[in-house]
């Protein structure tokens, strides 16, 4: 069964907005549980500008399926990692200024850093994933940095399918599948992430059974403002049985 990951982050957006109490990731995801996701994906940002701390380290206490943190591979957050112990980490590039994680993490390009985070928290029993561009040099690097999963970022992909530029959005399918296949050789497991949507969603779903893990978030959040949380999970819990069986 392919797994769902529903990221939450953008209920603690709509909380700090006006830093009330509400609404209460912890809630978010006790529904999000309830209606059949099999994991809560949260991002710890440097700046904090949605998740806080406090959020993970009650999360980690109150939810029942699995908690995948993704963060940047920076000492003052591996610690906090290295104490909650979240089952996944997933490393993913930061900048400031961004509005979301724009593109993947290079890991060709590692300075030390990267293999001392990994190294840190695997020896807290945390399994790691590497938010990365479909691409067979980074599935590499990213065998030899000791990951078990790599996520691809599906950003190009969302983007050219709201451009309906069908030839492009075939190039990038063929690119995805080929990574997810020469990821799954190499003995990782196979996840994918950003932008995805009730109806993007499904030519993944049909073309590349290599991939075993969504994780979404703005989408799910933003149709649970008209249906409901567990409505707008149980609608994308549905898509991916019914279509990616
Ligand atoms: N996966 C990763 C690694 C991400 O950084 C994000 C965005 O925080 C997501 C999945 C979810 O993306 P979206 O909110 O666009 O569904």
């Amino acid at each position: 069964m392919k797994r769902l990951g529903v990221n939450i982050d953008h209920v603690a957006t709509l909380r700090q907005a006006r830093k009330t109490r509400y609404p209460n990731p912890i809630a978010a995801a006790a529904l999000v549980e309830k209606a059949g996701g099999n994991q809560i994906t949260i991002h710890l940002r440097e700046d904090r500008r949605h998740i806080q701390d406090v959020d993970v380290r009650e999360l980690r206490k109150t939810i029942r399926t699995r908690l995948n943190l993704e963060m940047a591979a920076r000492p003052e957050i591996v610690a906090i990692a290295c104490d909650v112990k979240p089952d996944t980490i997933t490393l993913v590039p930061e900048r400031r200024q961004e509005l979301t994680t724009e593109g993947g993490l290079d890991v060709t390009k590692e300075d030390g850093n990267l293999s001392t985070a990994i190294k840190k928290l695997k020896q807290s029993g945390i399994e790691i994933s590497l938010f990365i561009e479909p691409d067979l040099k980074q599935i590499e690097a990213a065998v030899h940095l000791g990951a078990d999963q790599v996520e691809f970022h599906t950003g190009r992909y969302c983007e050219l399918t709201d451009k309906g530029d069908k030839k492009e959005v075939q190039k990038e399918l063929a690119r995805l599948k080929e990574s997810a296949q020469f990821a799954k050789e190499k003995g990782l497991q196979v996840a994918a992430g950003h932008g995805l949507n009730y109806d993007n969603i499904e030519d993944l779903l049909r073309n590349i059974p290599e991939i075993e893990e969504y994780n979404i978030g703005h989408s799910i959040v933003s149709r649970a403002i008209f249906v409901g949380l567990e409505k707008a999970v149980q609608e994308m819990r549905e898509i991916i049985q019914g279509v990616g069986k």
